[in-house]
């Protein structure tokens, strides 16, 4: 990658990452809340079987509500674990009682041992990420991980990304790496490109 698109790129998740500290807890829990309201509401989750969910990191939007509301409506929940030496997402199956363990980033995971899904099984993937364009750019923490997990596939999921309001910028730098979103979800608003 370019230096200087990657020193943008710095640039920006460093703002993002700096004003997320700055955060009240209470006002977090109350846009993390409108933010799932939003996705139950969303067409393409109620009609989906098969989700792709994370497990938020400490200041990160927590999408436990929609874990939580997809295992009792019935859908068949898919959570990622981390591989830092091949830097690549796995995903597992995460079914009802099922316990979570403490992966790499302090990020919980599903176990090894539950069973491994394709991506092309998902109907929908609900992203994580710092910054997102009004034209599906994405901007993670720049490790590559979600851009890896869905290159080549030739049957891939809506990408749904979750944001706070000043998480969505006008235009942002891009490489031809970076996979492009359908849509983005705030507490104010849903954005589909
Ligand atoms: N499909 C890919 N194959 C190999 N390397 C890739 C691929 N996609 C991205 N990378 C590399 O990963 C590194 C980080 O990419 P980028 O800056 O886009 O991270 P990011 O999208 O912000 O991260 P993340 O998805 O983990 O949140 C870059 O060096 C990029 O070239
Ligand atoms: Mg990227």
């Amino acid at each position: 990658m370019e230096q200087s698109l990657w020193d943008a790129k710095q640039a920006i998740r460093k703002e993002v990452l700096e004003k997320r500290k700055t955060i009240d807890l209470w006002q977090k829990k109350g846009w993390d809340e409108k933010i799932a309201a939003a996705v139950m509401a969303h067409p393409l989750y109620m009609s989906a079987s098969t989700v792709m969910l994370y497990m938020a990191m400490p200041h990160e939007i927590s999408v436990d509500l929609l874990v939580d509301d997809s295992i009792s409506a019935g859908k068949k929940v898919g959570l990622p674990r981390v591989n830092r030496q091949t830097k690549r997402l796995h995903v597992h199956h995460f079914a009802k009682d099922d316990q979570l363990i403490a992966g790499v980033f302090g990020i919980r995971e599903p176990d090894a041992g539950s069973p491994e899904m394709r991506l092309s099984e998902f109907d929908l993937l609900i992203m994580p990420g710092l910054a997102f364009g009004e034209n599906g750019e994405r901007i993670g923490y720049g490790g590559g991980y979600y851009d890896r997990l869905i290159h080549h596939q030739e049957s891939r999921p809506f990408l749904l990304a979750v944001a706070y309001d000043w998480q969505v910028y006008p235009k942002l730098p891009v490489t031809p790496e970076d996979q492009r979103i359908d849509g983005v979800v705030t507490p104010t608003k849903v954005i589909s490109f």
